[in-house]
């Protein structure tokens, strides 16, 4: 019969992988927790129209990427992002009478249609982090620093943080109406996307990859108008308040103008977080501030700023895969001996098999140095006198104890 193959752009996560998945997860925790933040889990799927209100209508996320399906005359959609579905829940939970900030971090699964590429799937996983309640620049700066000491304590040190100002809406809308003047004699010759964005949300003209297109923008009386200071003066005290708060915690960072980031709801700050060992899809981390969207979405006036990480980009970095060993074996002959003693060691916390198959001895023996580090050796004498013998596979020294004794080696 033939036989069902994973969906494109989806990923089975073997066990083999899964010890750098835990790292990965366990880290979140740990960092995340130090800086005050609670985790919070969504659902996969929400109202379509969250996202079309929420990622914003003219973004490739929601007009071409979406997977939407109808049930019971609904229209739903696999989540392609998390910011949504947490103000979403921050709004419905009432979390605005919390005490601010409201810092909140997720781990979980992303649904895009993209072409699938080296570092570009359809079901991806992502971590990130929401900090709601705080408008001041002081928590631009500690929302980056929650994701260099992430990336840090990953391991992960050379990295390239960019950072860029999309102003306020009205600062914005002066600079649109520059860059569309400017832009107004090439478009004929933009790409199709691009000539749609010029009318839609020409911001994002500047993300575009395409090399004819790259070129226009390259132009001098169009780099005159991107590389120009456009934002207004209390955006533009935010950023430099910022970049001092930067520079003051020793982040390095660069700023990068072409920084539009892919999702509407941004004001003021963006970044991203790059490696240079990815290839093209290279940012590990995106995020920037949404101080519009709790209350776009129907809450209360609340700021708000976050990211988010692409944790298969992260696993790669990461590499090598490692197929963790069991602690111990249990070696023996009689099976309801070997049961007890492997079910001891467990709720030491130690992890532990046993032969389920009545193998000999020294069959025992051979699969235990393939699968543990110490094989736990129960044999006849060892049973007479109460003690275990406990191997190590890696060096092959053996001592006989007493089960406590043993026990404690092994933890
Ligand atoms: P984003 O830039 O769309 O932002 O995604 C964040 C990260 O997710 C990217 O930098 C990348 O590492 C990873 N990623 C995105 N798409 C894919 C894909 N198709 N395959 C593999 N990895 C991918 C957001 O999603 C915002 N919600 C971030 C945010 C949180 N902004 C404010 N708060």
């Amino acid at each position: 019969m033939a036989m069902i193959k994973v969906q494109k752009g989806t990923k089975d996560i073997l066990p083999e992988d899964m010890p750098v998945w835990h790292f990965m997860e366990e880290k979140a925790k740990e960092i995340f927790t130090k800086y005050g933040a609670k985790e919070i889990r969504t659902p996969i799927f929400e109202a379509t129209e969250l996202f079309a209100r929420g990622v914003g209508d003219t973004t490739d996320i929601v007009n071409k990427e979406m997977y939407t399906f109808e049930k019971s005359e609904r229209s739903l959609t696999l989540r392609p992002e998390n910011t949504a579905g947490v103000v979403r829940s921050f709004i419905e939970n009432g979390m605005h009478r919390l005490s601010a900030p409201v810092k909140l971090w997720y781990k979980g699964p992303m649904f895009r249609y993209e072409r699938p590429q080296a570092g570009r799937q359809r079901q991806f996983h992502q971590v990130g982090v929401e900090v709601f309640g705080i408008k001041q620049p002081a928590a631009d700066a500690e929302v980056i620093l929650m994701a260099v000491n992430y990336l840090k304590s990953l391991g992960l040190n050379d990295l390239n943080v960019e950072i860029n100002s999309l102003g306020c809406p009205e600062c914005r809308e002066v600079f649109k109406t520059k860059l569309k003047q400017v832009l107004k004699p090439y478009l004929a010759e933009l790409c199709p996307d691009c000539q749609a964005r010029y009318e839609k949300n020409p911001l994002r003209l500047l993300d575009c990859k395409v090399p004819e297109c790259r070129e226009i923008y390259a132009k001098p009386e169009v780099q005159d108008i991107i590389q120009s200071d456009f934002i207004c003066e209390d955006c533009a005290n935010h950023f430099n308040e910022l970049k001092g708060y930067l520079n003051a915690l020793g982040i390095k960072y660069s700023i990068n103008k072409l920084l539009v980031r892919g999702l509407d709801y941004y004001n003021r700050t963006v970044f991203e977080i790059t490696s240079n060992n990815l290839g093209s899809q290279n940012a590990v981390c995106g995020g920037g501030r949404y101080d519009s969207l709790v209350k776009n979405l129907g809450g209360e006036d609340v700021p708000a700023i976050g990211f988010a990480m692409g944790m298969e980009r992260l696993a790669v970095l990461l590499g090598q895969k490692n197929d963790e060993k069991l602690t111990a074996y249990v070696v023996c002959n009689d099976m309801p001996e070997a049961v007890k003693l492997a079910e001891e060691l467990r709720s030491n916390g130690i992890s532990a098999e046993f032969d389920l198959t009545n193998k000999k001895f020294v069959k025992q023996l051979e699969k235990a140095s393939k699968t543990a580090k110490y094989a736990v050796i129960l044999g006849e004498d060892e049973m007479k006198s109460g003690n275990v013998t406990l191997k190590n596979l890696e060096t092959s020294e053996q001592n006989t104890l007493n089960r406590k004794e043993a026990i404690n080696r092994l933890k």
